[in-house]
């Protein structure tokens, strides 16, 4: 396994080229919060060495404070390179890199061995396998006792405002509301072990985040559209936010 930067992009991901350059540098590319990973965190019964992956860890804000509050290594699994480096950087200057094992891969395929892990990290994720997929294929890598704790787009609202039905049908189209992701997870053979709705400050928090990249890019005519599509991603959540939202979900495989 490639131990430094520069770690390799899955091919894959070359549609997504403008949004991983606007993203470049940032600390966080979802939704979430330290409190919101902690309080998730909680929840989880681990043996003492527990053996730990963060799947679409992205630049690593959950990764390094899993790290750093379990002492015990995570491998930090993502399609994008270049959100590796910046996780491999970060966990330098906090003196993590013992602990951080950046992975570049394809969280559908990890290529680990079954039953290996004994919990599983994903925030804002899971999306791009969708919520049922997800959980079957990362089921197989818990051992018996494991723990999956995962952050998902979720309706709070079983009848939305039209605007955000259109625009989350074409994001993710099968995102589910809450009683629907947990009924699949029970019916999969998870138990539930708590699940919670992510504060809409854990939003604006990165919303913030992200209209910061915005400036060195205004000018740049192959970027616009993206920029604009971000505008109204943030304008929608203004307007209709309380219809959706992330849930944290913490499962464990029997
Ligand atoms: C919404 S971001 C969340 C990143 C990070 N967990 C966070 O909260 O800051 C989703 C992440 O999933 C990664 N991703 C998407 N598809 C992937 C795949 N098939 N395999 C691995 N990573 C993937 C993206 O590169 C991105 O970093």
């Amino acid at each position: 396994m490639k131990l430094h930067p520069p770690f390799p992009t899955q091919p894959f991901m070359a549609a997504w080229e403008p949004l991983l350059r606007l993203f470049k540098g940032l600390s966080r590319k979802g939704p979430g919060s330290e409190a919101s990973t902690l309080r998730a965190l909680s929840l989880c019964p681990l043996p003492a060495q527990p053996r730990v992956a963060d799947f679409g860890c992205g630049s690593g804000a959950s990764t390094l404070l899993l790290a750093r509050r379990l002492q015990v290594p995570v491998l930090a699994l993502d399609a994008d390179g270049t959100a590796l480096d910046d996780l491999w950087e970060s966990a330098r200057t906090r003196g993590l890199l013992h602990l951080v094992k950046p992975c570049p891969g394809d969280m559908a395929n990890p290529g680990l061995t079954p039953e290996s892990l004994d919990l599983i990290w994903s925030e804002g994720a899971v999306t791009h396998l969708g919520w049922a997929e997800g959980l079957r294929i990362w089921q197989g890598l818990l051992c018996s006792g494991g723990v999956m704790a995962l952050t998902d787009a979720t309706w709070f609202d079983t009848d939305p405002p039209e605007e955000a039905r259109r625009a989350w049908a074409e994001w993710y189209p099968t995102m589910g509301t809450e009683a629907e992701n947990l009924q699949v997870a029970q019916e999969a053979g998870w138990k539930v072990l708590g699940h919670f709705r992510l504060p809409s400050r854990d939003w604006w928090d990165y919303y913030n985040l992200v209209a910061a990249q915005f400036q060195p890019f205004e000018t740049d005519e192959s970027m616009v559209s993206l920029i604009e599509g971000q505008k109204a991603e943030m304008d929608l959540y203004r307007r209709t936010g309380s219809s959706y939202g992330y849930v944290f979900y913490v499962l464990q495989k029997p």
